[in-house]
């Protein structure tokens, strides 16, 4: 079983993702973390605690940072276009959920619970990696005791989603993401290179939704937007950005990778860019010598990446 942390800042491709984490069979859930990013930490918590009420999922919710690592960086405005006013595609989604969230901030949570089961933790995070970048400021031990990190963000041999050069998830806090990606774990970089080539068309949704039963008609529901939004770029249909991610914890062989260590541009007009120096290639001294190493994917077989989200998604996935 792989044991997960989601860090996410749902968000709809990141509530598709959750549901495929939840119900895939090799996979224990240990908590949801969330960070602030398609909408406020108070709108992502509040869009976590309903999925897990409408999708019954056991394991906690804890609350993360609603400001960026270097809380002196302008904020900007929230995505709407993309994921709605309320981060779910605007369905109705009541005010408040009647649950608790852990007592912990999310980076607290995130220790304690590495620290629980250490050297078997994954961190699949899916948002902006201002919690990761917190815990690892507050316990720098923690990172040997993760079994590995995998991040959606950055883009490399392709454009970015923001700016030409740089993802929205790294573009939202690049302090923090470089914090993680120079830390001495293991991260796996899923990124545009290949996410925005992994789309999910509206009636292959419409067909796990009829297949699926409540909890994959709410998923469906909450993508119509996601998917109009998406019109411009794909042919009726929506890129899973967060399911690779989630999908490559079980799946690895359906990805390509390249190792390398991995700088984020902090400032200037590449704000947000992430640049990986492949191993083996030789430059004179620069950022990214004595850094660890990461991998970057680089490929992907989609069709078997949206399979498997939608076998998962059905229960039908093999152990
Ligand atoms: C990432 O940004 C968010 O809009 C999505 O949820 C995804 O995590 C894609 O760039
Ligand atoms: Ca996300």
């Amino acid at each position: 079983m792989h044991k997960v942390i989601y860090d996410t800042d749902p968000g709809v491709d990141d509530a598709m993702a959750l549901l495929f984490l939840h119900r895939h069979p090799d996979i224990d859930l240990l908590g949801i973390t969330t960070v602030f990013g398609n909408a406020s930490v108070d709108t992502t918590t509040r869009n976590a605690l309903f999925l897990k009420r409408e999708w019954d999922i056991p394991c906690p919710v804890a609350r993360g940072a609603s400001v960026t690592f270097d809380p002196t960086r302008q904020e900007r405005a929230w995505p709407t276009m993309v994921h709605g006013e309320n981060g779910l595609g605007d369905i109705e989604v009541p005010a408040t959920i009647d649950l608790p969230t852990d007592p912990r901030p999310a980076y607290q949570f995130i220790i304690d619970t590495v620290r629980a089961h250490p050297g078997e933790v994954r961190l699949v995070a899916v948002g902006r990696m201002t919690n990761l970048a917190l815990a690892l400021k507050h316990d720098p031990e923690i990172a040997g005791l993760v079994k590995d990190v995998v991040i959606m963000g950055g883009n490399f041999y392709v454009p970015g989603n923001v700016t030409p050069v740089a993802e929205a998830n790294i573009h939202g806090d690049p302090e923090a993401a470089d914090a993680v990606l120079t830390a001495p774990w293991k991260v796996v970089v899923v990124g545009l290179d290949v996410t925005s080539v992994t789309t999910m068309s509206r009636s292959y949704l419409a067909d796990m939704a009829r297949d699926g039963g409540s909890a994959v008609r709410l998923l469906s529901d909450l993508s119509q937007s996601y998917i109009d939004f998406y019109g411009h770029i794909v042919d009726d249909g929506m890129m899973v950005h967060d399911s690779c991610a989630s999908v490559y914890v079980v799946a690895p062989e359906l990805f390509d990778t390249i190792e390398g260590a991995v700088r984020v541009v902090c400032g200037g007009i590449a704000d947000g860019q992430t640049i990986v120096k492949p191993d083996g290639r030789h430059f004179p001294p620069n950022e990214w010598d004595n850094l660890p190493s990461q991998t970057v994917c680089t490929g992907i077989r989609s069709q078997a990446v949206i399979d498997l989200i939608r076998d998962a998604i059905l229960g039908q996935a093999k152990r």
